[in-house]
């Protein structure tokens, strides 16, 4: 939709429907889809006059409520990087298009946090904010989840948090933010930009922030040392794309994969990096690789999530049912003629990783929409630089 927002009021090479005409076939291409599949609501050819019309009057078209709900169910379905698709069917959407301002937009992403927590049985979850229109912008959230914990860089160039967050730290700190208790574990507060407006920052209420205490099931370090994460995974920092309409601000959850937080946020040496401590806490021999004491505090480090968010009642999957169920949603579509576009490198679990079904087998790479896509300034971003929109 860049194209939209920077295109000159007199258009020098592609004619002056260029835009609308590309539109236009995007449109098409998704009501097809969405009638294929439902043919419940009759032929396309209405709809497609309708939208046909107001693309001719308007330059854009607006989605009715069951094209919004199939376009982002289908946008997970389509995700090739995720391997949690077999409930796209169950994603509710929240459908909150009327909303262009910082202030209401971050109320309504703490409430998306209330709902999809559910008091540990998470619900996925998907809340639309206002699409980009001709000459008009959308709102953005410049959080790449709705909750991160805060990365403090100290003053021996080391970080206090999380280390992927720094800059985006940076950067609410300039924005006003005074900062957190300086935990290893601060939540961050929302960044939005309103339609009309600069990014500003709003903390996130307590009670929008479910998060598990973590604790190994036979051993004490993961209370002594205060260690955490939240329950929801809401990635806020991707465009929903349906038709040809872009949402920029469209925060969507699942659940989370014991893996995502023991095998990477908490190991990564770029993250918490936790396993020498982890291993020097349980007496390995850390002066050679060879001992495998990575990989034996990887697992115990897994072990630790996983028995804690069990124990606290909230949804976890681990990667060895989530490899069971993945390939249950590869079968299920292709019965239904559909292919599932996967990416190998996303979709195999970061641990033992070919105990899993999901490794062993290759998959179709195609890109289909509708779908979640970057932004392509997102990582900029995440460096905590400012970016002006173009009007
Ligand atoms: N891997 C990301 C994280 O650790 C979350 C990505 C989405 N994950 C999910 N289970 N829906 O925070």
């Amino acid at each position: 939709m860049r194209k939209f927002l920077s295109r000159p009021k007199r258009p020098t090479g592609p004619g002056p429907d260029a835009a609308g005409a590309a539109l236009w076939r995007e449109a098409a291409d998704f009501v097809r889809l969405h009638r294929s599949e439902e043919p419940g609501l009759g032929a396309p050819e209405g709809r497609l006059a309708e939208i046909r019309e107001e693309i001719r009057a308007t330059g854009t078209y607006r989605h009715t409520s069951e094209e919004l709900v199939f376009g982002a169910r289908v946008a997970w379905r389509n995700s090739n990087r995720c391997i949690g698709r077999l409930y796209w069917r169950s994603l509710r959407v929240r459908d909150l298009r009327h909303l262009t301002d910082a202030e209401p937009v971050a109320e309504a992403c703490a409430e998306h946090l209330r709902r999809a927590a559910n008091g540990g049985r998470i619900r996925p979850l998907i809340t639309v904010f206002a699409p980009e229109a001709p000459g008009r912008a959308a709102p953005r959230i410049w959080n790449e989840q709705l909750i991160r914990y805060a990365g403090y860089r100290t003053a021996d160039g080391s970080v206090l948090g999380d280390p992927r967050n720094a800059g985006l730290t940076d950067l609410a700190l300039r924005l006003g933010w005074p900062g957190g208790p300086h935990t290893a574990f601060d939540v961050l507060p929302l960044v939005v930009e309103g339609v009309d407006d600069k990014p500003r920052v709003f903390e996130l209420p307590a009670d929008a922030v479910l998060e598990v205490a973590l604790e190994h099931p036979e051993d004490g370090w993961g209370g002594e040392w205060g260690l955490r994460w939240h329950a929801v995974p809401a990635i806020s920092g991707m465009c929903l794309e349906i038709g040809g309409i872009h949402y920029p601000a469209a925060p969507f959850n699942g659940w989370y994969m014991g893996t995502e937080i023991g095998a990477r946020n908490l190991a990564d040496t770029d993250r918490y990096d936790l396993l020498p401590r982890i291993a020097r806490r349980l007496g390995l021999d850390t002066s050679d690789d060879r001992t495998l004491w990575k990989d034996r505090a990887l697992v115990e480090l897994n072990r630790a999530v996983l028995h804690s968010f069990d124990r606290a009642g909230v949804t976890m999957a681990d990667h060895h049912a989530e490899s069971r169920r993945f390939v249950t949603h590869l079968e299920r579509e292709e019965r239904k003629g559909r292919t599932v576009p996967a990416d190998w490198s996303w979709i195999v679990p970061p641990m033992s990783s070919a105990t899993t079904e999901v490794f062993h087998r290759t998959y179709d790479t195609a890109e289909l929409r509708p779908c979640f896509a970057h932004h392509p300034e997102a990582a900029a971003r995440a460096r905590g630089e400012s970016i002006r929109r173009t009007p």
